[in-house]
């Protein structure tokens, strides 16, 4: 046998990486298999999609690009080369979502070994960020992280920032009022030990001003003042299908870690994305693209890890 797939140890530090992965809801919502000696498939595990607030399946992929990047970087540090197959079966095999081929032997470059160390290190903040504005070249950094992945990152502005906020607060208001919506939320939401759902310890508190800069998960705990002037990007695609979407989540990962190796936390504000899915709304054309990721980032305090899986658990036969 010819790679480090071949082991057992080999495999799990794989999948461990792959299962660090942010994901929509912490849902996790993939399986692996080993399909060969130098071969690992990413599917999607459809138990675990959210049929309400994600009917197209967009966050689903989103979360599983996000877990694709770091199998790739696993893959990558173990000094070998990936080679990434995106939908290799569209038509007999939807929700088998990527093939990873260990390649050729490659040395790996510090930078790949630096973000593969931060995988464990990086997760979403719902705390209030300190007031402190992020440098122009960590901002061009992040957003050449995005293009390297064949998305866009764009910077909001004061104005773009407080329209933005203003539509999340209104997507949230109506997604309240929407019964299916809020009995999923609160399947994946609820307290107690588990190993996925968001658990109560990460919700954060509530915003003192409206409109919120962090979603309202229903359960948030006490009332923060949070940063003055929050900072927005949105991360685009040029396409809205699945490739699109497995794009984006790469782009998704890559940039938080690169923004974790600046000491910068992110949280999410996906209301307005998720209202829009839906509804079945489609996006108003922009030059930019279609938006599949709001992203909040600043720098702030330190924050717990949300549960995982077991890795096994992660594997299919
Ligand atoms: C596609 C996608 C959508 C998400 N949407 C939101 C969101 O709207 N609000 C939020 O606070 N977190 C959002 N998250 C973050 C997840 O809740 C978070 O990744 C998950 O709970 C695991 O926690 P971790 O990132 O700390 O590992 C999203 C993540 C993904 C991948």
């Amino acid at each position: 046998m010819s790679t480090q797939l071949a082991t057992g140890l080999g495999v799990r530090r794989l999948l461990a990486a792959a299962g660090q992965a942010p994901s929509v809801l912490n849902t996790q919502p993939w399986r692996f298999h080993v399909a060969r000696e130098d071969c690992v498939e990413l599917h999607a595990d459809r138990d675990r999609r959210l049929r309400v607030s994600d009917p197209r399946g967009r966050s689903q992929h989103v979360s599983c690009g996000a877990a694709l990047f770091n199998l790739r970087l696993a893959v990558r540090t173990s000094g070998r080369r990936p080679m990434v197959f995106l939908l290799p079966d569209p038509g007999q095999e939807p929700d088998l979502l990527a093939a990873v081929r260990v390649g050729a032997t490659l040395p790996v470059s510090a930078g790949q070994r630096e973000l593969y160390d931060l995988i464990p290190v990086r997760r979403t903040s719902r705390l209030p960020f300190f007031d402190r504005r992020i440098p122009h070249e960590v901002m061009a950094e992040l957003r050449l992280a995005a293009a390297r992945e064949g998305a866009g990152l764009a910077w909001l502005d004061r104005h773009g920032t407080l329209d933005t906020l203003g539509y999340a607060a209104l997507a949230e208001d109506e997604l309240a009022r929407d019964h299916d919506y809020r009995a999923e939320l609160a399947a994946w939401t609820m307290p107690g030990a588990r190993y996925d759902g968001v658990p109560g310890y990460v919700h954060g508190p509530h915003a003192l001003r409206d409109p919120s800069p962090v979603r309202d998960f229903g359960r948030q705990d006490g009332e923060s003042r949070f940063e003055a002037r929050p900072q927005l990007a949105v991360l685009t695609t040029m396409g809205d299908g699945p490739v699109d979407w497995l794009r984006a989540g790469q782009a998704l990962q890559r940039v938080l870690l690169v923004a974790t190796k600046y000491g910068l936390s992110a949280s999410f504000l996906n209301q307005p994305l998720d209202l829009r899915d839906m509804r079945h709304r489609r996006d108003p054309h922009h030059r930019r693209g279609h938006p599949q990721m709001i992203i909040r980032l600043g720098y702030g305090p330190y924050v717990a890890r949300s549960p995982r899986r077991p890795v096994m658990e992660l594997a299919q036969a």
